[in-house]
C-alpha cells in the first residue's frame, strides 16, 4: 500500500469512527422514528427508585386541571418550551437569582404567559415526600405535559413517557429568544426552527395540533392579523376585535381562547380550524402553505384517530431533545433553584 493509499484509509476510519460517534451520541434523528432508548431515557425508570412517582404526578396534574383547565394547556406549552432550549433539563424552571439574573422564564415568549409553575412545585413537593431526591424536575415536567394531555383528551391521548432526564444548571433568557419560534413564522422558519431540534415536518404539524387549547395574549397576533389584511375568517376576525384592543400594550394584553369550537378539548378540532381559517397566528395558517403539509392538516382533521397517535409519538420525541443522562446533570431538591 502506498502512502497515499494509507492516508485515504485512514481518512475512511477517522471518518467512519467520526460519523459513528455522532450516530451513537445523537438520540434525536431528524428522521426515522423517535428513539428515547438511545438517549437513556427508559419507560419505567422510577418503577423501582420510587414506584409511585407518576402516579403521584399524576394525581397533583388531575386535581389542578378540575380546577382549572387552563393550567393543562399550560403544562403542554411548558414541555415544548423546556426541550427547545438546554434540551428538556428544566432549565424553563429556574428563578433569578443575583447570579442569573435573567433565566428563561423572564423571557418574552415565557413571561407573562407560560402557566402551570405551581403545579410542578405540588408535584415535586409530593414526589419529595415520597422519595426525597430521586426524581428530576424535567421528567416531572414530561409527566406532567402526558398527564395533561390525557385529562383534556378525555383520555384518548394516553401514552407513556420515557424518563431518566437530569435537571441543567443553566438557564439564559436570551437563548429562549433564539430557540422558541415566534407566532409571525412562516411554514420555512417553522420547520427550520424544529428541524434545529430535530424535529421533522410532520412532528411539527402534529405538535402545532396543541393549539387546540388553551389561550393567548391580543400581543400575540394583533400585530400581523388583526391589524394588517390576513387570511382570517372576517367572523372570527370581528370576534377577535371585540376581545382585543387595537394596540395592545402590556397594561391592556387580554386572553382570549385559542380553539373556539372546543376551547378546553385536546382533540383534532385545532386541524379544522386551520382549514377553515379559524385559527389566531401566521404560525398556524401558515400549515396549508405547502401541499404536503396541507395533506397532513387535512388527514389529521379527518382521519379519526390520525392526529392522537401521531402526537403522542410526537410528544415522546420532543421530549427526548438534548436530555442530560449522563453526569452533566443534577436533580434538584427544588424546582425554581439549582443545588448548592
Ligand atoms: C409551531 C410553533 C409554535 C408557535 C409559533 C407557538 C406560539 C404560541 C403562542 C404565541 C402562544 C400564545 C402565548 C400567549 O400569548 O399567551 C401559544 C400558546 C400555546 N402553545 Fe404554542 N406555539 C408553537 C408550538 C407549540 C407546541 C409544539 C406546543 C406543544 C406541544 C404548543 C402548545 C401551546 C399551548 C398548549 C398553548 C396555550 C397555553 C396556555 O393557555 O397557557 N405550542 N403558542
Ligand atoms: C446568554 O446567551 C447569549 C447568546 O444567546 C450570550 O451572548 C450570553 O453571553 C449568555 N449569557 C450568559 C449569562 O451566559
Amino acid at each position: 500500500m502506498g502512502s497515499g493509499n494509507k492516508l485515504a484509509a485512514t481518512v475512511v476510519v477517522v471518518t467512519f469512527a467520526v460519523l459513528m460517534a455522532a450516530v451513537t451520541t445523537t438520540c434525536q434523528a431528524a428522521y426515522g422514528p423517535p428513539n428515547p432508548a438511545s438517549c437513556g431515557l427508559k419507560v419505567g425508570y422510577y418503577y423501582a427508585k420510587c414506584p409511585h412517582a407518576e402516579e403521584i404526578v399524576k394525581n397533583v396534574v388531575g386535581a389542578a386541571i378540575l380546577h382549572n383547565p387552563g393550567v393543562g394547556a399550560g403544562l403542554i406549552r411548558m414541555l415544548f418550551h423546556d426541550c427547545f432550549v438546554e434540551g428538556c433539563d428544566a432549565s424553563v424552571l429556574l428563578d433569578p437569582t443575583p447570579a442569573n439574573p435573567q433565566p428563561e422564564k423572564l423571557s418574552p415568549p415565557n413571561m407573562p404567559s407560560l402557566r402551570g409553575y405551581e403545579v410542578i412545585d405540588a408535584a415535586k413537593a409530593a414526589v419529595e415526600a415520597a422519595c426525597p431526591g430521586v426524581v428530576s424536575c424535567a421528567d416531572i415536567v414530561a409527566f406532567a405535559a402526558r398527564d395533561a394531555s390525557f385529562f383534556l383528551s378525555n383520555s384518548r391521548v394516553a401514552f407513556q413517557m420515557p424518563a431518566g432526564r437530569l435537571d441543567g444548571r443553566y438557564s439564559n433568557a436570551s437563548r429562549a429568544l433564539d430557540f422558541l419560534p415566534p407566532p409571525k413564522f412562516n411554514l420555512g422558519q417553522l420547520v427550520a426552527n424544529f428541524a434545529a431540534k430535530g424535529l421533522g415536518v410532520e412532528d411539527m404539524v402534529v405538535l402545532s395540533g396543541a393549539h387546540t387549547v388553551g389561550d393567548s395574549h391580543c400581543s400575540s397576533f394583533v400585530p400581523d392579523r388583526l391589524a394588517v389584511p390576513s387570511d382570517m375568517e372576517p367572523p372570527l376576525a370581528a370576534m377577535l376585535r371585540t376581545q382585543c384592543p387595537a394596540k395592545p400594550s402590556s397594561g391592556n394584553d387580554p386572553t382570549v381562547v385559542q380553539d373556539v369550537v372546543t376551547p378546553n378539548k385536546l382533540d383534532s378540532q385545532y386541524y379544522k380550524n386551520v382549514l377553515a381559517h379559524r385559527v389566531l397566528f401566521t404560525s398556524d395558517a401558515s400549515l396549508l402553505a405547502s401541499p404536503a403539509t396541507a395533506k397532513m392538516v387535512v388527514d389529521n382533521a379527518n382521519i379519526p384517530g390520525w392526529w392522537e397517535d401521531r402526537f403522542t409519538k410526537a410528544m415522546v420525541k420532543m421530549a427526548s431533545i438534548e436530555v442530560k443522562t449522563g453526569g452533566n446533570g443534577e436533580i434538584r431538591r427544588n424546582c425554581r433553584a439549582v443545588n448548592h
